[in-house]
């Protein structure tokens, strides 16, 4: 299948991208990682990120035809049906080069909440594990990619916003605390560039790859935060309680 890749490109030095054609035959079946392998084959000067290539990582993210995709986990036959098939780097987040986008605030933000990666709470229960190891327990849902971030229209103007991943890790913390003192995350997601920024858009659940919800879970830390709001007005003898 013949497929034209309409690539944005992007150099240190550059004062905004441009985009540059590639023509290129690709195996039906193929991924959009695959085939920008195969572009940077023709021309090795082309930037892009991925480790995994079966969705685990979250290193491949960018868009495609205007969303937010894996590139590792979306076929080219997919996206052909418009041409060519535009490829850009993730929205609102500075470009180091074409495809790769400057993640390091987004993964601060991510560590300073502290979620854990592996969830305790649940275990394979229906699996029988081999000799020596009690049971398997499983990884957090996110993938720390950042298409929640790229997709959401809060995000892409106003740098200051926590944004939708960041919100969902705090949440699972909230709900799964393992003895961790709550106020820290709660402070958090109280502050103004947090919860209550966000304007219900629901874009981060639609192209989030890992089932995570973060709207979801950004309105379950609502709530929280909400009660949490209320109960110490009551406590200080504002309500009526
Ligand atoms: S919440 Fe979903 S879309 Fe957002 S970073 Fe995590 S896995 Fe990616
Ligand atoms: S390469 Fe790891 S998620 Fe795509």
């Amino acid at each position: 299948m013949s497929a034209t890749f309409r690539v944005s490109r992007f150099k240190s030095g550059d004062v905004e991208p441009h985009f540059e054609d590639f023509e290129i035959e690709v195996e039906s079946g193929a991924t959009l990682l695959d085939a920008l392998l195969q572009i940077r084959r023709r021309d090795p000067s082309l930037v892009l990120r991925h480790s995994c290539k079966h969705a685990s990582c979250g290193a491949c993210g960018m868009r495609a035809n205007g969303r937010e995709v894996l590139a590792c986990d979306t076929k080219v036959a997919k996206l052909h049906a418009s041409r060519p098939i535009t490829v850009e780097p993730l929205a609102g987040r500075h470009t180091l080069a074409d495809l790769a986008t400057d993640m390091t605030d987004f993964h601060a933000r991510m560590d300073a909440v502290g979620m854990p990666l592996v969830r305790t709470a649940e275990t394979a229960a229906d699996v029988v594990p081999p000799e020596g190891i009690k049971a398997f327990a499983r990884f957090e849902n996110c993938i720390e990619c950042g298409l929640c971030l790229s997709a959401c229209p809060i995000a892409k103007l106003d740098g200051e916003y926590i944004g939708p991943a960041t919100l969902a890790a705090a949440e699972r913390v909230v709900e799964e605390p393992r003895g961790r003192d709550l106020g820290p995350v709660l402070a958090l997601a109280a502050e103004p560039d947090s919860v209550w920024r966000c304007r219900d858009a629901m874009e981060c659940t639609a192209v989030c790859p890992a089932a995570v919800d973060p709207a979801g879970a950004l309105f379950r830390l609502r709530r929280r935060v909400a009660t949490d709001g209320l109960r110490k007005l009551f406590r200080r003898g504002v309500g009526p309680g």
